[in-house]
């Protein structure tokens, strides 16, 4: 292995922006162990590929684990891998709270805590999380509470982390999309959710993967929370 060639993990990445991560990364060299429940081997020697529910503690045991054994290290954590669910607040299950904590919570939770014991050896590492914008301009239209519960802790403990391994060489970031074309959202919604931006448009999943591949090579930056999102945080 090249000493220079550095490793990230992407979770969520058999579809989507998570997808699109993992080719981004490749075409700055990065090897890459990309995880989800539906994802496929790979031809690419350095894409390993690791399949699993990451709402289970196994699944990010067993990424970690393998991506240590394959490559040796890990530079940067992606955690990619979300639901959203928007619902009146009454009318969610205990089923829809237990998914999407599980996913947007609980997933976080588990690899970043092995990914970053992996980075303290080092010293040296990024984790870089995808929340939404929704949580700073909450939309009565878009009755979301689960999605401000769970991304909206990912923003605040991404500070956290970024202020409690500021010293040992570890950032941690967050990229706060819009409204994206990703597989989430079928074609025949594209112009009204287009329209629910200040700039007119939804946003490309390219545009995601530029603002967490800037992050990942800004040394300067950590605790924040980049907004990839037309404008809609800023205001209507
Ligand atoms: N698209 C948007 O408009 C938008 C806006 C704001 C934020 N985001 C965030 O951006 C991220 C990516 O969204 P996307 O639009 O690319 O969504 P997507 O097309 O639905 O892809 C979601 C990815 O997450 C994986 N995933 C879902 N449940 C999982 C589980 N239990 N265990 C492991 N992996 C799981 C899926 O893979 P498997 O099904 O194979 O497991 C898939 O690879 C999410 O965190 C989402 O909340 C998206």
């Amino acid at each position: 292995m090249s000493a220079a060639q550095k490793v990230v993990v992407i979770t969520g990445a058999s579809q989507g922006i998570g997808a699109e991560l993992v080719k981004g990364f490749r075409e700055r060299n990065y090897r890459v162990v990309a995880t989800a429940r539906s994802i496929k081997p790979s031809d690419d020697k350095d894409i390993l590929t690791v399949a699993g529910d990451i709402a289970d503690p196994d699944t990010a045991r067993r990424v970690i684990a393998e991506a240590v054994a394959k490559f040796g290290r890990i530079d940067t954590l992606v955690n990619n891998a979300g639901v959203f669910v928007a619902k009146p607040f009454t009318s969610y299950t205990a089923e829809d709270y237990a998914t999407v904590t599980g996913i947007n919570l609980t997933g976080f939770f588990h690899i970043t805590q092995l990914a970053i014991a992996e980075m303290e050896k080092n010293r040296s590492g990024h984790v870089v999380s995808i929340t939404t914008s929704l949580v700073d301009h909450a939309n009565s239209n878009v009755p979301s509470v689960l999605a401000s519960l769970t991304k909206g802790g990912l923003n605040a403990a991404t500070k956290s982390l970024a202020i409690e391994y500021a010293k040992t060489g570890i950032r941690a970031n967050a990229v706060s999309p819009g409204i994206i074309k990703s597989p989430m959202h079928p074609q025949e919604t594209h112009a009204a959710l287009g329209a629910m931006h200040p700039l007119g448009h939804m946003g490309e999943m390219r545009d995601i993967v530029d603002a967490v591949l800037y992050l990942d090579s800004a040394p300067f930056v950590t605790g924040e929370i980049l907004h990839v999102d037309g404008g809609q945080s800023a205001g209507h």
